[in-house]
């Protein structure tokens, strides 16, 4: 059998709810993943949650509760959020989940084995709220080097992973694939940092006394495995449990991990040497995106600024949010969260662009074809409109495979554009008072329900509700498989077919909401 397509999100921290930035890895992978199903790739696209530790433990404790409480109360939320946003994901993994714990435990048992691992003294500074340990040298004014807060003095045995051994293996590693780290800022910015700095082994227990919530590491039962380690392994033993039957082999190497711009270190540096480590491959790239902020803060619920995308998706449609995360920055870039760009571009692009477009070409259809699709003659599908709209697949094809959705959207738009244009030029309804000009009326109206159709074919990816709406309208299977440029330029409507109307795609804001 084929290996997956195999693509994970970081797992997130359940000690809040879900915000527009942990909702914007999410859309952005399942964009992607959409995609390669479309291509008729088998995909497995895993999320989950990251429950252990000290951030979840103190968030349970506020709240009064123990963190198995705790945990199984927030989780919902994240998975309701994916419901709502359509996320398509084929597993979600909590690290609670015994299988996981079990898969740790095993792999630290063989680490140890193999001399990876060992125990010894640790003495030195260590920053609670970032899990870190720093060395006297590495503190900048007695503060932690990470976040500036003030640091604890710390003494005590725990367990060590070999890092320092694999830093030149690493640097080489990445210095030969290209793509292992995009966007190659963040890639020279990994390299600069091995280059520059000597990894020291990095601490992987926390003892009993200092932290409860963890894994019990084995034949310790005063340790709890450091939660980084604990969790970046969910990429490897999710998919052992969620497809059953399934080897390591038959999704690992995975081809894009993406993560947060925030969590490069753990991913970039601790994640490959445990893999070497394990004797497992290297995921094919490590996809790092920028942050959304509000105004030059990143959005994060410490800062008190997070924005709730339900919320959002309930106002304007899941789509709507959807498409403006998308579009509004390039996968790599920080992007500036405001919610009246959000309602500008619903306006702008989805009510104004896309919407009228639907509205106009099904009204035409409705007045002046009785709601059947006309019948275009042999040259109908020859106007520069329709060769753009075939040719969509090319452009947005390769994009894609570039993982640049915000060009690919923006290529759909320049059709869309060139679409209400044609209209404006054709001047359907003048058309329409000269019998002589019947056919070419017929052509124009016909034109310009292919150039929806395959922009509905496309949009399933990035917009489903929307793509779903137009197809279904258009009477035009939905899912279909589209591997080659010929699958997607064969015109896809039928002459005579009865199409639906329906409601606007995208009713203008203010009538929306009063
Ligand atoms: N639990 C760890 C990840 C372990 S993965 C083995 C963690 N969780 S987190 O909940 O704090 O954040 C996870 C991810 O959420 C970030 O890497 C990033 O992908 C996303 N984001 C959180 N805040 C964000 C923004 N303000 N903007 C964009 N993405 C953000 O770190």
């Amino acid at each position: 059998m084929t290996k997956a397509f195999y693509l994970t999100t970081p797992i997130y921290y359940v000690n809040a709810k879900p915000h527009v930035g942990h909702a914007y890895t999410n859309v952005l992978c399942d964009t992607i993943a959409r995609y390669h199903r479309m291509l008729g790739e088998p995909v497995c696209f895993l999320t989950g949650t990251d429950e252990h530790g000290t951030k979840v433990e103190k968030a349970a404790v506020a709240a009064g509760k123990t963190p198995q409480a705790y945990v199984d109360e927030l989780v919902p939320h994240f998975e309701e959020l994916w419901n709502a946003l359509g996320i398509t994901r084929d597993f979600f993994i909590r690290t609670t989940d015994d299988r996981h714990k079990k898969y740790v435990q095993g792999v630290l048992a063989d680490l140890e084995a193999k001399g990876e691992i060992y125990k010894a003294g640790y003495k030195g500074w260590y920053c609670t709220p970032c899990e870190s340990f720093w060395t006297e040298l590495q503190l900048k004014e007695g503060k932690c080097p990470d976040c500036s807060r003030g640091v604890d003095r710390l003494e005590e045995e725990n367990y060590f992973f070999k890092l320092a051994h694999h830093q030149a293996w690493l640097t080489d590693y990445i210095e030969t694939h290209e793509d292992f780290i995009r966007p190659a800022h963040r890639r020279n910015e990994v390299l600069g940092f091995l280059k520059h700095e000597t990894l020291e082994d990095l601490c992987i227990t926390r003892p009993k006394a200092r932290l409860r919530w963890g894994i019990e590491y084995p034949n310790s039962p005063d340790h709890v495995v450091y939660v980084w380690f604990d969790a970046l392994l969910n990429y490897v033993s999710a998919p052992q449990f969620a497809i059953p039957g399934k080897k390591e082999a038959d999704f690992w190497p995975a081809d894009v991990q993406l993560l947060g711009k925030d969590i490069v270190r753990q991913h970039a540096i601790y994640w490959p040497i445990m893999l070497h480590a394990m004797g497992l491959a290297m995921p094919k790239m490590l996809l790092v995106h920028g942050w959304w902020k509000i105004g030059e803060a990143k959005m994060s619920k410490s800062l008190g600024n997070a924005v709730d995308p339900t919320a959002l998706a309930g106002k304007y449609g899941v789509d709507a949010l959807r498409y403006f995360l998308l579009k509004e920055v390039t996968v790599g870039m920080d992007g500036t969260f405001s919610e009246d760009l959000l309602a500008e571009r619903y306006n702008s692009d989805l009510a104004n662009d896309l919407g009228n477009l639907w509205h106009r070409v099904a009204s035409m259809i409705e007045k002046y074809f009785e709601g059947k699709i006309p019948k275009g003659s042999a040259d109908a599908l020859r106007p520069p409109l329709a060769l753009s709209t075939l040719k969509l697949w090319d452009e947005v094809h390769s994009l894609m495979l570039g993982f640049d959705m915000r060009e690919s959207l923006a290529k759909m738009w320049a059709v869309i554009a060139a679409a209400n244009q044609f209209v404006e030029e054709k001047k359907p309804w003048a058309l329409a008072k000269d019998t002589a000009k019947r056919q070419e009326l017929a052509d124009t109206l016909y034109v310009l329900a292919e150039c929806l159709a395959h922009l509905g074919v496309l949009l399933q990816v990035f917009m489903p509700d929307t793509a779903k709406k137009i197809l279904e309208r258009l009477k035009v299977q939905t899912y279909q498989n589209i591997r080659t440029a010929q699958d997607y330029t064969k015109p896809l409507l039928a002459a005579g077919t009865a199409i639906e109307k329906g409601d606007p795609l995208f009713p203008r804001f203010e009538e929306k909401v009063p």
